[in-house]
C-alpha cells in the first residue's frame, strides 16, 4: 500500500519543485509525497532510462483532479551547464520553481589512505559542489526576485565519517553551506535548511571492508543505522538481510528508518508549517548520532605514552598490576 502524507490534500497545488536524485530511494519517496499534494516534480538524475521509468511509475499514481505533474529531466549536477539548462527547461515549462530539494549525491567506501585524488574530487564536486550549482542556479534564475524554500539532503557526519571520509567532508560543508546562504539569500524569502537523515540507502554501499592486520583478515561491517528501503535490500542482494539487521542494535529506535520519515521532515520544512525556519539542519536519525558509533579501533599500543608521573605509574598500575610480592 502507498503510504500517505500526513499533510492536508493540496498544501502545494499548484507549486514547483526540483528534486536532484528524485528517482531512486528518498528522493524517490520526497517526489512522491511532493506530487501526492499537489506539487508538480521535476526529477533529475544523470540516468535517464531509469529516471523516466521513475517518472512513468509516479505519474500513474496522480489523480485525475490533481495540478500536479511529473517530469524527469535528465542532469549531471557536476555540470554548471547542465545545471542551468535544467533550471532553463523547468522555468520554460512551469514557469516558477517554488521548492528545490539537493538530494543527489553518491560516495563509495574506502579508508581515507586509500583514496585517489580522483575519487575524493568525484565526491566533493557531486555532493558539494553539485549542490552549490543547483542552489546558486534556481537562486539567480528564479528565487532571487520571488523567492522559494531550499531543503539539502545531507548525512549524519557529526562525529566523522570513518570509511567514506570524502562524504562527510562534503556533507559537513553542504551543512555550513545551508547556514551561509540562510543569511545571504533571507532579503529574498529564501529559506534554506538541511535535513541529515540517519545514514541514508546510499550509504550503505559502506557494507564490507577487509582490513589486513598483521596475522589475518579482519571483517569489519560499519553500518551506522540505515534508511530502510526494499529496493535497497534487493540491491545488496544475499547480503542485504543480515546488513540492514545488524544495524538495528545501534539505533535508538530499535528500528530502520523508511524514507518517508525523510520526505514527511522535507516536506515539513518547505511548507508554511517551517515559515521561521532558515539556516537549520533537522536530524531525522532517533538520536543515533547520541548514541554508539559500529567503527571499530581495533587494540593496539600505537598511541604516544602519557606523560610521566605518580598519575601514570597509577595508570599502568590498574591495566597491567605487577605482583607486590
Ligand atoms: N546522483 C549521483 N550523482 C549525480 C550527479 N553527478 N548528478 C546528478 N545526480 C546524481
Amino acid at each position: 500500500m502507498a503510504a500517505s502524507s500526513v499533510f492536508r490534500p493540496g498544501l502545494f497545488n499548484h507549486k514547483v519543485a526540483i528534486v536532484t536524485g528524485g528517482g531512486t530511494g528518498i528522493g524517490k519517496a520526497i517526489s512522491a509525497e511532493l506530487l501526492e499534494l499537489g506539487c508538480s516534480v521535476v526529477i533529475s538524475s544523470r540516468k535517464a532510462d531509469r529516471l523516466e521509468a521513475a517518472a512513468r511509475e509516479m505519474r500513474q499514481k496522480i489523480p485525475p483532479s490533481s495540478p500536479a505533474s511529473v517530469t524527469a529531466v535528465p542532469c549531471n549536477i557536476r555540470s554548471e551547464e547542465e545545471v542551468k539548462a535544467l533550471v532553463s527547461s523547468v522555468l520554460k515549462r512551469y514557469g516558477r520553481i517554488d521548492f528545490l530539494v539537493n538530494n543527489g549525491g553518491g560516495q563509495f567506501s574506502s579508508p581515507a589512505e586509500d583514496m585517489s585524488s580522483k575519487g575524493w574530487k568525484a565526491v566533493v564536486d557531486t555532493n558539494l559542489t553539485g549542490t552549490f550549482h543547483c542552489c546558486k542556479e534556481v537562486y539567480t534564475a528564479w528565487m532571487k526576485e520571488h523567492g522559494g524554500a531550499i531543503v539539502s539532503i545531507i548525512a549524519n557526519m557529526w562525529n566523522g565519517f570513518p570509511g567514506m571520509a570524502h562524504t562527510g567532508a562534503a556533507r559537513a560543508a553542504v551543512d555550513n553551506l545551508t547556514k551561509s546562504l540562510a543569511i545571504e539569500w533571507a532579503a529574498s524569502g529564501v529559506r534554506i535548511n538541511a535535513v541529515a537523515p540517519v545514514r541514508t540507502a546510499q550509504h550503505i554501499i559502506s557494507f564490507v571492508s577487509v582490513f589486513q592486520d598483521a596475522h589475518d583478515f579482519h571483517l569489519s561491517v560499519w553500518l551506522q543505522g540505515t534508511i530502510f528501503s526494499k529496493t535497497a535490500m534487493e540491491n545488496y542482494k544475499e547480503y542485504g538481510p543480515h546488513l540492514f539487521k545488524m544495524s538495528v542494535p545501534f539505533t535508538p529506535a530499535k528500528r530502520l528508518a523508511v524514507p518517508e520519515e525523510v520526505s514527511s521532515a522535507v516536506c515539513f520544512l518547505l511548507s508554511p508549517a517551517a515559515s521561521y525556519i532558515s539556516g537549520a539542519t533537522l536530524k531525522v536519525d532517533a538520536g543515533q548520532s547520541l548514541y554508539k558509533s559500529m567503527w571499530e579501533i581495533q587494540n593496539h599500543s600505537a598511541w604516544p605514552e602519557a606523560p610521566e608521573g605518580e598519575n601514570l605509574d597509577a595508570l599502568n598500575e590498574l591495566v597491567d598490576p605487577k605482583s607486590k610480592l
